[in-house]
């Protein structure tokens, strides 16, 4: 048990996927599946998968995300390890591929599939033939360089919410200080805000 939610190593009892969600090919470091299930967890996605032999989270080798990485927000985020995801899809999920191609959309005009489970390559590779001849689309982050793993996640799920948000889908902006019920910080009472007084 990761402190993410359930980290599913047996075959035979992986979950439906429920969509949206996340899947991430071949991650290289628990770290990188530890941040993708942050993102997941502060944009409300349900559901993320994970393929390849190394990064393992068997709950029943005591393996666990890195401490930074459990926070008890996470426990709505269902983590699954499994190189069957595409398989689990309910009818209607639509496969997206992020990546750096060629004739891919970008992600300025994308319209994000209700149903889209977005999928993501390693830190030191990219999607393999084999998924992304699954994907039905193809959306690229306008950028100079290539960005991180968790970069790249962020990007796309904070373009997601904004785009919903623009679309009316979203009544009322959600912070984690409404959400959480933490309340707000005061700011500090000597604190001066340029340009006050100017
Ligand atoms: C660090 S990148 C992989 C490294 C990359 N293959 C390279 O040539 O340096 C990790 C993953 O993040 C996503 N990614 C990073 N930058 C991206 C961008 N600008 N557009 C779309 N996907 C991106 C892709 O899914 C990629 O496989």
């Amino acid at each position: 048990m990761s402190a993410g939610g359930p980290t599913v190593t047996d075959a035979t009892s992986i979950p439906e996927g429920c969509a949206p969600a996340i899947a991430l090919v071949d991650p290289k470091y628990p770290h990188n599946v530890g941040m993708v299930v942050r993102l997941a967890s502060a944009y409300g996605i349900r559901q993320v998968w994970f393929t390849g032999e190394r990064v393992s989270l068997d709950p029943n080798k005591g393996d666990r995300l890195p401490r930074e990485e459990r926070m008890k927000g996470y426990r709505a985020v269902q983590l699954v390890k499994s190189d069957r995801f595409l398989e689990r899809l309910p009818p209607g999920t639509v496969p997206v591929a992020v990546e750096v191609r060629a004739n891919a959309e970008t992600l300025y005009g994308f319209e994000h599939p209700a149903t889209a489970l977005y999928v993501f390559g390693p830190e030191d590779g990219s999607i393999p033939k084999a998924a992304l001849a699954r994907c039905h689309r193809f959306v690229v982050i306008p950028t100079r360089h290539c960005l991180n793993l968790a970069t790249a996640v962020a990007t796309v799920l904070w373009d997601r919410e904004f785009k919903r948000w623009m679309g009316g889908e979203i009544a009322e902006p959600v912070t984690p200080g409404g959400y959480e019920e933490r309340g707000f910080p005061e700011p500090p009472p000597d604190l001066v805000y340029a340009g006050e007084g100017l």
